[in-house]
């Protein structure tokens, strides 16, 4: 059977990479987390004091891209793809507090997107791949056979989001979270190059009363009607 290029994009904490990640497990294709990558670049940006309080020296971020290296290990003992930056494991610390809230300033920056949307086109070329972040159906995969767009409300996100920081021992409250999604969503959603959008040929999962289960087989029965096409 023809593999294809399957697309999920949507808000933060829509559930979309852990829906993508398990659809990717279940039909035995690759999956690449495109948010991850722009959370790497933020981390790398703040280590080498070019972000803080909010502010990006783009200038200095974009001369350094080509020293900044991004690859993924397959999933260990815990079932988690992790993210490699300059050959080292920071899965942990790109989904901090710290990195979610300067990564959208560093994912405006026109040049950062152009270099990892590059890479992204790389990574699906023999297709067989699921990627999720906010611009694979409209920008980096516009010809994909599949695309979902994964809708939920704001407070229904920082809920799920404020039970991994919980889970994970981070200290923050529930205003904070949803401040950070509003804020994430605003920025996401008016940026200049690539902005959040629905593809008009995307498949809208809204899931904001629909369980993990549920979610799942709605994915697998579009997977199946596409690929029997
Ligand atoms: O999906 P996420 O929350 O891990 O993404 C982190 C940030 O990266 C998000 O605020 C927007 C940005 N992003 C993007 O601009 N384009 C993508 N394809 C994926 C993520």
């Amino acid at each position: 059977m023809n593999k294809i290029v399957i697309a999920i994009d949507g808000y933060s904490s829509s559930g979309k990479s852990t829906m993508a990640r398990e659809l990717a497990r279940r039909i035995g294709y690759v999956y690449v987390d495109s948010g991850a990558m722009y959370r790497a670049v933020t981390l790398y940006a703040i280590e080498h004091g070019m972000a803080k309080d909010g502010k990006v020296d783009s200038n200095a971020l974009v001369a350094a891209l080509p020293e900044i290296k991004i690859s993924f290990e397959p999933a260990g003992a815990d079932g988690v793809q992790h993210t490699l930056l300059n050959g080292r494991d920071v899965e942990r610390e790109i989904r901090d507090m710290q990195v979610s809230s300067l990564v959208s300033p560093v994912a405006v920056i026109p040049e950062v997107r152009e270099h990892l949307v590059k890479l992204q086109q790389e990574a699906g070329k023999h297709k067989g791949i699921v990627m999720d972040g906010r611009d694979i159906g409209t920008t980096v995969f516009p010809d994909a056979e599949m695309k979902v767009f994964v809708d939920a409300s704001p407070e229904v996100r920082a809920e799920r989001r404020l039970k991994e920081l919980e889970a994970k021992g981070e200290n923050v409250n529930y205003e904070e979270v949803l401040a950070n999604i509003k804020e994430r969503d605003h920025i996401d959603s008016t940026r200049e190059v690539s902005p959040l959008r629905k593809a008009s040929d995307a498949h809208v999962l809204d899931n904001d009363h629909m369980n993990h289960k549920q979610q799942m087989q709605w994915l697998l029965d579009l997977y199946n009607v596409i690929i029997n096409e």
